[in-house]
């Protein structure tokens, strides 16, 4: 593994997880507005939202080529990604329609990509 023994495997790991904070955090608030929780517009935290993705996809690479044969073999790297390219899609098509259905759906799919992610660690095989 390229990044073994480094402390940079961990920097990156808690950059991903910081960029998750922005992204998936600004999302899961603006779903739950659209769901009726009192929650305020949250129209200006846009480029946050797509900060954090940016900051995740480079991350993300970045860890993934550090030990590629690693995520390749590991079943739950799988269904992260599936689910990831799921969560992406709705997140650039249906959400944008704003209805409860689409802010529903969008919570689900962000949730397992996150739960998928944190079981990478336990399903290497
Ligand atoms: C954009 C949405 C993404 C979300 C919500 C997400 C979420 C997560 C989470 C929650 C973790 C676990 C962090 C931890 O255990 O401390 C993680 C780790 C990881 N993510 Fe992502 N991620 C995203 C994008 C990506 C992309 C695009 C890739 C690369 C193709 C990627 C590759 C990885 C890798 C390799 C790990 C480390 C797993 C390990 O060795 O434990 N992620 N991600």
């Amino acid at each position: 593994m390229l990044l073994e023994n480094t402390w940079l495997f961990p920097v990156i790991e808690s950059i991903h997880v910081m960029g998750l904070a922005a992204f998936v955090g600004t999302i899961v608030l603006a779903d739950l507005r659209t769901l009726g929780f009192q929650i305020p517009d949250t129209q200006q935290l846009k480029p946050w939202m797509h900060s954090g993705l940016a900051v995740m996809l480079v991350t993300g690479v970045a860890m993934f080529l550090s030990d590629t044969a690693r995520y390749l073999h590991n079943p739950a790297f799988h269904v992260k990604v599936t689910l990831l390219v799921l969560a992406l899609v709705a997140h650039f098509t249906l959400r944008r329609s704003e209805t409860r259905f689409a802010a529903a759906l969008s919570l689900a799919l962000w949730t397992s990509v996150v739960l998928a992610a944190r079981a990478i660690a336990d399903f290497d095989v």
